[in-house]
């Protein structure tokens, strides 16, 4: 039975029974503490929290849910059941049906038969297990469904109970084991041996909350859930090895093609050798997991899942390399695997070269610097074996990483695979050193290479109170006057200084907002705040320059936002989020914010997408986000807990490190919401318009939209209509009719061009009649020498060929020169007499090269060269003469 069969009788079998069919949700969710989607429940979490209510009719939905887990990556090939990307098949029941329910569908799936639309699984070779003391659950086994009592076993928390090792939903399990037979280990059940006996699905009953913790078995369970809930997973990849009767998930229907092609790419045979079958193993495997994180929008990277897309391709890679690979595969392997997934994922069909594209790129820049890398690794090898080290040192696996990319997991295996350690300490701090560097560099460069040790009393003493989300002055305490470095009691006129307050109202750079500019004063004094950088999470440093008078530490001080300043900055960062709305509204959930910046008037947002936006998909998103501003919402912001927050659905950036207390700003409810500290709008419509100016690509796989806001679209704007109204005055046409007049006016243009390229033609025919009449006589030779103006080299080759034509079978030398604007091209021909008579064109233009400053070369019938100095064509015209004088 063909996979692709095998979700269809899934999906059937619990539709027909009432269930809602849900598709799979993206491989990424806007999780920050999920890599990826790696079960099928994930999407369904807040259901079973009880924070939302199921949308569902009968509370009960089925999926087959696309799952990345790389945690067991050094498994794959070994084992014969461990797939890197895999499709779990769910039903999920939210406080309807439990424990006997979802039990007896399962055994009813698994064991029909299959003209009855099941999979006809032996019964008797089906085993499960229980959670300790869940008698309940073995009692429907056996008394329920027939299951003796000897092929019912009980296990431990560590295998049946179920949570996603993180807080949220849990429960015991129970699960379903296949016995593939004596042949594939050892008698006794799947507590003595789990590779004979394959799990095949796990039930779930999911009834409880988990704390904090850690591993499988080390957390606290806080209490019941609202309602009592099924979420099962059934692994359609090792329901496919069964059926197809195949020894392992490798070679189902989906995977195996790609193991063919490696074979003949590789030129080695699959199924002959332990190691290689390992290697072609991993290939399948990984090109379909870097081929479905591709197709969800992942590009290749150094951090989070771009590292790990990486590393999937570079293992593919080197794989290949190792079965004998000396070319390119990636193109054929990603063909191959998309051909046998489209099927289930037709989305797959849009993207074809996108994904080729994006793998292909990564293969390329690895094989750059795989041979070089390689060489250092032998290197490195040889000379640890022959000091009998038996470690490689960290400071290589590092240089091999940060020259040559290697993922330091490579370099592992590599070392593994010659019986060597890598020094894994040394090459994390190694890491830790060089990204300390390039944070200290960065914030350095913010605070202008000022030591920071200068700031630790006051992060420790007076974290800065900010009240500037409702306050725009405040009243405040000078507590620190700072320059380069160094503590100030003072600072008088036109001094630059750091202001330290306990209280201010100007926002601090962070969030990819400036900081706010504005004014402190004490008394009289008046000092120009330029900018405002947060030191840790904690403290304020305002930048300013004393205006007048003096400020000393301890003063009582007025800080207040220039108005005007902040006014513009919460239009264009609430602009940020409606487009980073609407980006999403028009490119789907893949293109993920990658970083965005936003000052007053303009804004800037990256995110991650392969292929470059059209001109429609521009205008979409400006209209959708002037749309959102025109509905005049109301831009709340809500205090939270992340838990919370989440469960709204508010999107967060992957790896940004949130506390437990966090912001939401929300705008039209789902139409935004992100976890953000930046100041806003309170109605959507102060934004103003918004004007997006284009797109562009930064760096591999991530693009850049910029857009102005405020009342500097409204600049933008009129400009462009300025200029609209300028071109229309100088066309005489109205604006409208602008893009018709200008492609009439190029067709013309291109047309009176043809028309003078003609002319020139029949010009330069006419004279050639006369050029051949003015030829001369020198010795044996007739000799045409000419200079022109304005032709260039393609022109006067023509004219040449034409004349040496004309001459026909005498003696016969062309030489053409011509005053192009600067340039000075030229070329000579000589008649086939002329070259029996020992002349060579290319002799000829070296000669001519000399006078005009130039260089050439050609055949002995035509050569062809260009100089800078058309002034010398008379004397190089001399000098030809004069040689061919003494021929
Ligand atoms: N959520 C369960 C699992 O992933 C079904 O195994």
């Amino acid at each position: 039975m063909q996979t692709h069969e095998i979700r269809e009788r899934f999906i059937n079998h619990f539709v027909n029974s009432g269930h809602t069919e849900v598709p799979s949700a993206p491989l990424i969710l806007d999780d920050p503490t999920l890599l990826f989607v790696n079960a099928g429940m994930v999407p369904f979490k807040p259901y079973f929290l009880g924070q939302q209510n199921p949308p569902f009719a009968n509370g009960t939905a089925t999926s087959i849910q696309k799952c990345v887990r790389t945690l067991d990556i050094d498994e794959v090939g070994i084992t014969t059941r461990h797939n890197t990307f895999f499709q779990m098949a769910g039903n999920f029941s939210f406080g309807q049906y439990f424990k006997e329910g979802a039990i007896t569908h399962a055994w009813t799936l698994l064991t029909d038969p299959v003209d009855e639309g099941g999979f006809g699984l032996d019964p008797e070779r089906l085993w499960v297990t229980v959670f300790l003391d869940d008698d309940e659950a073995a009692d429907i086994w056996h008394r329920k469904l027939g299951v003796p009592k000897d092929r019912i076993q009980r296990l431990g928390m560590a295998d049946n109970y179920w949570s996603m090792g993180i807080p949220g939903p849990c429960g015991p399990c129970s699960e379903i084991y296949y016995d593939r037979g004596p042949e594939y280990g050892k008698d006794g059940g799947p507590v003595v041996d789990d590779t004979r006996y394959m799990e095949i699905w796990n039930l779930v009953f999911m009834e409880n909350r988990r704390g904090e913790g850690t591993g499988k078995d080390n957390f606290e369970i806080l209490g019941p859930l609202p309602k009592k809930n099924i979420d099962t997973g059934l692994g359609i990849e090792r329901v496919a090895c069964i059926l197809q009767g195949v020894d392992n998930v490798y070679e189902t229907d989906l995977l195996r093609p790609v193991i063919d092609v490696a074979e003949k790419l590789t030129g080695s045979p699959y199924g002959k050798d332990h190691d290689s079958d390992i290697r072609f193993r991993v290939i399948a495997d990984h090109s379909r997991t870097g081929m479905m994180l591709i197709l969800d929008g992942v590009t290749p990277g150094n951090e989070g899942r771009g590292y790990i897309l990486r590393r999937l391709l570079r293992r593919i890679i080197r794989s290949a390399r190792l079965l004998g690979a000396t070319g390119a595969t990636m193109e054929k392997f990603m063909t191959t695997i998309m051909d046998t997934m489209t099927p289930s994922y037709p989305e797959i069909a849009s993207s074809r070269e996108r994904i080729i594209k994006t793998a292909v790129a990564e293969e390329k820049a690895f094989l750059r610097t795989l041979e070089s890398g390689t060489h250092l690794f032998e290197d490195a090898l040889g000379a640890a074996k022959e000091k009998g080290q038996t470690t490689l040192s960290g400071d290589k696996a590092f240089t091999l990483h940060d020259t040559y990319g290697f993922p330091i997991d490579l370099t592992l295996e590599m070392a593994h695979e010659a019986g060597l350690e890598v020094d894994r300490e040394g090459f994390n701090a190694l890491m830790a050193e060089q990204k300390a560097r390039a944070k200290a560099d960065n914030r350095a460069k913010k605070h202008g290479g000022a030591d920071l040790s200068v700031y630790r009393e006051f992060v420790d003493g007076h974290p800065t109170r900010f009240t500037g989300y409702g306050n725009l002055t405040d009243q405040a305490t000078v507590l620190g006057l700072v320059h380069d470095g160094t503590k100030l009691t003072h600072a008088g006129q036109g001094k630059q200084v750091e202001v330290i307050l306990d209280t201010t109202p100007m926002y601090a750079e962070a969030g990819g907002q400036l900081g706010d500019r504005g004014t402190i004063r004490v008394g009289d004094t008046v000092l120009d705040v330029t900018d405002v950088q947060k030191i840790g999470k904690k403290l304020w440093v305002h930048k300013a320059v004393v205006t007048n008078g003096e400020i000393g530490v301890g003063d009582t001080a007025v800080a207040e936002v220039d108005k005007k300043w902040r006014h513009a900055a919460r239009q264009a960062h609430s602009a940020t989020h409606l487009i980073h709305a609407a980006l999403r509204q028009i490119l789907g959930p893949t293109a993920v914010q990658a970083g965005s910046m936003n000052k007053p008037g303009y804004l800037r947002f990256d995110f991650n997408y392969t292929e470059q936006l059209s001109a429609e998909q521009l205008q979409q998103i400006e209209t959708v986000t002037n749309e959102a501003v025109d509905v005049d919402w109301q831009v709340n912001t809500i205090e939270t807990t992340l838990e919370e927050a989440k469960a709204m659905g508010a999107m967060a950036l992957f790896g940004e490190n949130y506390g437990h207390n966090v912001r939401v700003v929300e705008i039209g409810g789902p139409f935004s919401m992100e976890l953000c500290g930046g100041t806003h709008v309170d109605h959507s419509s102060q934004i103003g318009p918004v004007a997006v100016l284009g797109e562009s690509s930064v760096g591999s796989g991530v693009r850049r939209i910029e857009a102005y806001s405020g009342l500097e679209s409204f600049g933008y704007l009129s400009k462009e209509r300025a200029l609209a109204e300028g071109l229309a005055s100088s066309m005489k046409a109205p604006t409208d009719e602008l893009p018709d007049r200008i492609a009439a006016l190029t067709e013309k243009l291109k047309a009176a061009e043809k028309q003078i390229a003609e002319f020139k033609k029949q010009q330069l025919q006419q004279q050639a009649g006369t050029f051949v009449d003015d030829a001369s006589t020198v010795g044996a030779f007739t000799v045409i020498a000419e200079k022109l103006e304005g032709l260039g080299g393609g022109e006067l080759r023509q004219l040449a060929t034409d004349l040496k034509n004309r001459l026909g079978d005498v003696p016969g030398v062309v030489v053409l020169g011509s005053d192009d604007g600067g340039k000075a091209p030229f070329v000579v021909g000589v008649t086939a007499e002329g070259i029996a008579r020992g002349v060579k064109a290319g002799d000829m233009v070296k000669l001519v090269s000399r006078h005009v400053n130039g260089r050439g070369g050609g055949k002995p019938d035509m050569a062809q060269g260009q100089g800078t100095d058309a002034g010398g064509f008379d004397a190089a015209f001399t000098a030809v003469t004069d040689d061919l004088a003494t021929r």
